[in-house]
Order: structure tokens, then sequence, then C-alpha cells
């Protein structure tokens, strides 16, 4: 299967790319082709509300952010990691969430494949965000969204370039999670 990783921080050594590698390593050796984003340096507008997409008719951005939404109507799964900034995910990943709106609304397209989710934060501990993860999941992807979801992954403690390389635990489960696509 296709699987796009959309990196949403905006470091590209960061944390959250890491973790996010662990799991396409899981992903790849299960054969699968990933595709890997570092969204922000793409051009991705975000949603206007202009709702052409209820009348049948594609997002009228045609920037970087279409050749992801294309690739997700066309059946492709996805693996979403953010770090969290304030509490939730980063302007970059949630500007090409919103989005994801341009096939949930639209009558002739839909989403299909899977979907894994990565948070990293400073806070220590792999609960303290649970609440707001569990909302993610929630909403997008279970209420708007025909994605399975395999797995969510929070990796708590990680604050400096290079500490997710000593998170060892996440780190193996990251690339578990990638096996399970
Ligand atoms: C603007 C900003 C806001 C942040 N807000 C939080 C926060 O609310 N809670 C937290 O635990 N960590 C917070 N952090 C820390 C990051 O989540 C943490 O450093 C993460 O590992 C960064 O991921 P990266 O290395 O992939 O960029 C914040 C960092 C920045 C730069």
């Amino acid at each position: 299967m296709k699987i796009l990783a959309l990196n949403g921080s905006p470091r590209k050594k960061g944390n959250t790319n890491r973790i996010l590698d662990e799991m396409i390593k899981g992903c790849s050796e299960n054969g699968h082709e990933v595709k890997k984003y570092f969204l922000d340096k793409l051009d991705i507008n975000p949603c206007s509300g202009c709702e052409i997409c209820a009348k049948g008719k594609d997002c009228r951005f045609e920037d970087d952010g279409a050749e992801i939404i294309n690739q997700l109507a066309e059946g492709a799964s996805l693996i979403v990691a953010s770090p969290i900034y304030f509490g939730q995910m980063t302007a970059q990943l949630k500007t090409i969430i919103d989005r994801f709106y341009s096939i949930f609304n639209n009558p002739d397209k839909h989403f299909e494949g899977k979907v894994a989710i990565i948070f990293t934060h400073a806070y220590p501990g792999d609960d303290f965000y649970k609440p707001y993860i569990d909302l993610v999941k929630a909403q997008p992807f279970e209420n708007n969204t025909e994605l399975e979801i395999v797995d969510t992954l929070e990796v708590g403690g990680v604050k400096y370039i290079g500490d997710a390389d000593k998170a060892a635990e996440a780190l193996k489960k990251a690339y578990e999670i990638g096996l399970k696509f």
C-alpha cells in the first residue's frame, strides 16, 4: 500500500522526525511504499471554506496540499506526526488536516486505507496529552474519514533535538506500529 507520512514539525531533524522515521522503517520492511512530506517547507493554503467541494468539485487550491489530498482520495494510507505546541498539533499539520474536508465534503470522494497518529512533547510521561490525542483520533479520523486507525503513539519527555534518540521504548513502539500497516 502507499502511505503518506506527514511531518508537522518545523524541525527537520527533530524528535518527531526521529520517531516518524522509525515507524516508516516498519512500514517499508513490510513492503509498503512510504512518501514523507515535511509540511513546513510546502506551499499549503488553509481551507477557505468556499464549499465547492460539496458540489463534487476539486479543492480550489492547486498547491502542494492538492498533491497530498489527491493521493488520499485515491486510497493512500496515512501517518500524521506532530510535536505538541501549546497543547495541540502544530499549525502546519492542522492546515493540511482542514483540507481533508475537500474529501469528506465531496459526495464523489472518500478515504480508504489506514492511519497512525504520532505526537511528541516535552512534558514528562506518555499519557499527559491522552485526552487531546483521543479527540484527534475521534475527529477528524473516526468521525470524518473512513480510515482504519492502526494506533496512536504519544512520546513525552523529548524537548531538544536528539532527545528522541534516547527514547528506546518509543522508538521500538513506533517501529512495531509501522509493522501493523
Ligand atoms: C512553540 C512551542 C510550543 C510548545 N508547547 C508545548 C506544550 O504545550 N507541551 C509540551 O509538552 N511541549 C511543548 N513544546 C515542546 C515540543 O513539543 C517538543 O520540543 C517536541 O519534541 C518538538 O518536536 P520536534 O523536535 O519534532 O520539533 C513546545 C515547543 C514549542 C517550540
